[in-house]
């Protein structure tokens, strides 16, 4: 991660040996396709669980089978899931996993050849998106461009900023600058923080590309 300081909006998993291992097989350029599915899945699931870990919850006490009482905790309000395609689709049975039934949308941002900005050109979402907390899945944030545009279609949705957690695998420190710079009041959940970018817009140390990599189109 270098000498980059994120801001307090990015919560970095606790880099235990067990995550460090993960993110090396998938890191290493001569993981074949099958370990590399494998291994993301299960750095994603860790990532949903620690997104998860950030909504708001309500005491509830509960009875238990032996007639005693329980002072737990209970989620308040209800989630959904926007993918980033494509490779935020990769995200999506993670959350599912962890959430039945859980609401995804889907949303397609590319650059446009013109005006070399990023445009959208599709996404369908839960009707009552504006009454849920989203999790916006992309694994690799980058320029912040394609989340920017996101988190725009989100809010444009009714969406409330600080109900959107971005859940992704690496982040460039260009990326989490611009997403948080414009939207203060999110929350970026990440594996890991890389050096920057390379000319071509990738990250470094990075991994690739995640969605050729993960859905075998390289
Ligand atoms: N998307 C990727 O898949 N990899 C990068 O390094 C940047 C964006």
């Amino acid at each position: 991660m270098g000498s980059y300081k994120p801001p307090q909006q990015v919560v970095v998993l606790d880099p235990t040996a067990e995550l460090r291992s993960l993110m090396s097989i998938i890191r290493n350029k001569d993981t074949h396709r099958g370990d590399f599915i494998f291994y993301s899945d299960r750095v994603i699931r860790f990532l949903v669980e620690e997104a998860l870990n950030h909504l708001p919850f309500v005491e509830k006490t509960i009875v238990t089978p032996t007639g005693a009482k329980y002072d737990g905790l209970a989620f308040k309000g209800q989630i959904c899931g926007v993918s980033i395609m494509r490779a935020g689709e990769a995200m999506e049975q993670g959350l599912r996993d962890c959430c039945r039934s859980v609401r995804i949308g889907k949303i397609l941002i590319q650059r446009d050849e013109e005006t070399a900005m990023p445009k959208l050109y599709y996404a369908k979402l839960p009707q009552d998106i504006a009454d849920r907390f989203c999790l916006l899945l992309d694994p690799m944030l980058a320029t912040g461009g394609s989340a920017n545009k996101a988190i725009e279609v989100l809010l444009s949705n009714g969406v409330k900023e600080e109900n959107i957690l971005f859940v992704n695998l690496i982040c460039a420190p260009e990326g989490i600058e611009k997403v948080v710079g414009k939207y203060p009041k999110i929350k970026i959940v990440t594996a890991e923080i890389d050096d920057g970018l390379d000319s071509n817009k990738f990250i470094v140390p990075g991994l690739g590309d995640f969605g050729c990599r993960y859905f075998g189109t390289l």
